[in-house]
């Protein structure tokens, strides 16, 4: 006999079905044990196969055939849970906007922040659902740890996220979420959900969502006093009255290689800190780059600071800086 596997358990629906408004209890009830449970059924099933399959023998469209039907259940599972997690009974704070505790308002806040007004977010998630009438897939309100911001995102189906994105709010738009009572009406099953919101449990998946640290965290910031990032490098120099000197101090073999450099830009030997430094104004702020934003230049900025001038090293370099679309020109001869 196989053993039975549920390594993973169904969430409890977390209200009474038949207190939301405008949505029966028997499209909610099919909907948590048809769709939310079969997901969690299959996910059970899907990973039982997977666990009895020799990796190392299979063939290749059988494991990976098995871990595509893992991705597309384990993601009905996840969004399911929170969609009706969403969902609220009326008089349980439900509808509106969010606000009335110190999670909600956290919440509110992190939308205004995130898309500039509260309305401004409710119309864009709304017209994503109703865009999505007649076919099938996902709307989803989700934290980016990445970008340290809420992002409105579609997903074509259960297994189609935005990767790092943690879900806070999931609209449903399959037709087993409405057909049942709407029929083809889609929009209207979108303002449905959208006045039965229970603000609270989103507020504590938001909440739950920031605990995790920026990722990648160390990257991200340049250490001010040693590196200069390249969105702020540009904003600088378009502030005439303060903008940096920047020269450019790559190994001659990369100058040549790469054939670019940053508008203006003068090159030095990084060789030869010592020799060029004194000639440097003490007033005024200076930036060197190299190809990556590694040793070469941290060094020369290091060697600039010993000798009394204001350096920081450009983080990441030109390589960062053309990424960015941003223009160069070609390299001066030296
Ligand atoms: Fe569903």
């Amino acid at each position: 006999m196989t053993a039975r596997s549920t390594n993973h358990v169904v969430l409890p629906i977390p209200f009474k079905p038949h207190r939301l408004d405008g949505l029966s209890a028997r499209l909610l009830e099919s909907h948590y044990e048809n769709n939310y449970g079969g997901a969690v059924r299959r996910l059970n099933a899907i990973e039982a196969r997977l666990a009895a399959l020799d990796p190392a023998t299979a063939p290749g469209f059988e494991l990976n055939g098995l871990k595509r039907e893992q991705s597309i259940a384990a993601g009905s599972m996840i969004l399911h849970e929170a969609y009706f997690d969403a969902l609220g009974e009326q008089g349980s704070g439900s509808g509106g906007d969010p606000g009335g505790d110190a999670a909600r308002d956290a919440l509110a806040a992190a939308i205004e922040a995130s898309f500039g007004a509260l309305a401004r977010w409710r119309a864009e998630f709304g017209a994503m659902g109703k865009a999505l009438a007649g076919g099938s897939g996902w709307v989803v309100l989700a934290w980016s740890a990445r970008s340290q911001r809420l992002v409105n995102h579609w997903a074509a189906d259960h297994a189609h996220g935005l990767p790092g994105g943690q879900p806070v709010l999931a609209l449903d738009m399959y037709e087993h979420a409405y057909h049942m009572d709407f029929g083809a009406r889609a929009a209207d099953y979108v303002d449905t959900f959208m006045r039965n919101i229970a603000w609270q449990r989103p507020a504590a998946r938001l909440h739950a969502a920031r605990a995790v640290p920026a990722s990648p965290a160390p990257h991200a910031a340049a250490d001010a006093g040693r590196e200069v990032g390249v969105a702020a490098l540009r904003s600088a120099l378009d502030d005439a009255t303060a903008a940096p000197l920047v020269l450019d101090v790559r190994l001659p073999d990369d100058r040549q290689r790469s054939g670019q450099r940053l508008p203006g830009t003068d090159w030095r030997d990084p060789q030869q800190v010592e020799a060029w430094a004194a000639a440097l104004p003490r007033d005024r702020e200076v930036v060197v780059y190299c190809m990556y934003g590694f040793w070469v230049s941290q060094d020369a900025a290091s060697a600039l600071r010993k000798a009394g001038v204001k350096a920081r090293s450009l983080q990441g370099g030109i390589a960062s800086w053309r990424a960015m679309g941003w223009p160069t020109q070609p390299i001066a001869p030296c």
